[in-house]
């Protein structure tokens, strides 16, 4: 039987917020006393703090991240008739947003890097699509110059789903300021994490920032007329104060992220049987997941659970074969790309307060298991 081993979790939100329960504290505190629950100042700053420091005009805090999509899609006036392509390997919102405003979810398939691949896009374009959204899976920009110039030659909308890689770096540009809006989720595992479910739009449009300020808040364009329908997606005063807090150490956190990935990197290049993710100079991924891929995913991950480490699979099972995307007609084996990479692919735990012991176990673990 493998010996015991302090257990070494996927995430560990505790070791996270010990250090900044006072300050969290604190902020909830202030407002408490202020009352000013919705809508209140500290909404407004941690948009002004978010768009600074995404290189964008304007922020619109949101409930989550799968609003964020959804309200940036109905702001751009996208809907029925209309097709929008993403990427068949992400998160079901990137899917479920355009299926939401009812527009229909094209699919199309992604390189290694697990991002949408521009030539796949092309070939899905069709005279109905109206937009891209392309994902910064992982925390690792997209291809952002193929798809701006693809979206330029077909008059395409781009909305990026940046729902995994706040401040990740395309061309020394951040993520969400590529396209008409960027959509951000800052869910308590994402690498900007509020205490609940949170989110965030960027834009450089004053226009569509207005226009999500209203839809955002029941379309109330005053107190007393309503513009259009709409639901109540705001984003609370006191996850944005957690938010404020956390803000000041993002900067910390994610160069935490990129050395423990370095790290990995260095210790698991080159065993046989696995491949490790690869940095380009040109893109500051932000490790929101540390993804290697085996051909002996399954067996790698129940081995490394019996000796106390946690992983994950970020995702099983591709878009297309969701029960919920049956009637879209798409069969096993239609994004090959994306379908091998959901046998394979597996998150190991990269958060920044992972000690450098417990990498280098896991590390040693999964050396171990290859080369039995
Ligand atoms: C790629 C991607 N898009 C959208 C979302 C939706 O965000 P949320 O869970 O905040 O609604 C998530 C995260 O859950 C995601 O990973």
């Amino acid at each position: 039987m493998p010996q015991a081993a302090a257990r070494i979790p996927y995430v560990d939100l505790a070791a996270q917020h010990r250090p900044l329960k006072a300050e969290l504290l604190a902020a909830a505190g202030r407002v408490i006393d202020s009352g000013q629950f919705i809508l209140g100042p500290e909404v407004a700053e941690f948009e002004t703090r978010f768009a600074a420091l995404h290189g964008v005009a304007h922020a619109v805090g949101v409930a989550n991240g799968t609003d964020a999509l959804v309200l940036a899609l109905r702001a751009l006036g996208v809907g029925p008739g209309d097709e929008v392509i993403t990427a068949a390997n992400s998160f079901v919102a990137s899917a479920s947003c355009i299926a939401l405003v009812g527009a229909a979810p094209v699919l199309a398939d992604v390189r290694a890097d697990y991002n949408l691949d521009p030539a796949a896009v092309e070939k899905a374009v069709t005279p109905r699509t109206r937009a891209i959204i392309p994902v910064h899976l992982t925390g690792r920009p997209c291809d952002m110059d193929a798809l701006m110039d693809l979206a330029r030659r077909k008059n395409l909308l781009v909305i990026e789903d940046a729902a995994q890689a706040v401040a990740a770096e395309y061309g020394g540009k951040k993520v969400g300021s590529f396209g008409a809006a960027g959509c951000f989720s800052l869910h308590p595992l994402k690498t900007l994490n509020a205490l609940g479910d949170a989110g965030v739009i960027t834009t450089g449009d004053a226009a569509l920032a207005a226009k999500l300020r209203v839809l955002r808040n029941l379309g109330l364009a005053t107190r007393e007329n309503c513009s259009s329908f709409s639901g109540n997606s705001r984003l609370d005063t006191l996850q944005a104060a957690m938010l404020l807090v956390k803000l000041g150490h993002l900067e910390a956190w994610t160069e935490g992220r990129r050395r423990n990935a370095a790290r990995y990197h260095g210790l698991l290049t080159g065993v046989p049987g696995l491949s490790v993710p690869s940095d380009s100079p040109r893109e500051r991924a932000v490790y929101h997941t540390y993804i290697v891929m085996s051909e002996r995913r399954d067996a790698l991950k129940a081995f490394l659970a019996e000796r106390g480490v946690d992983t994950a699979v970020h995702y099983p099972l591709p878009i297309h074969l969701q029960d919920a995307a049956a009637s879209l007609g798409w069969k096993k084996g239609a994004f090959p790309e994306a379908e091998r990479q959901a046998s394979r692919i597996l998150s190991l735990p990269v958060y920044p307060e992972l000690p450098v012991e417990s990498l280098a176990r896991v590390a040693a673990l999964i050396k171990e298991f290859h080369s039995a």
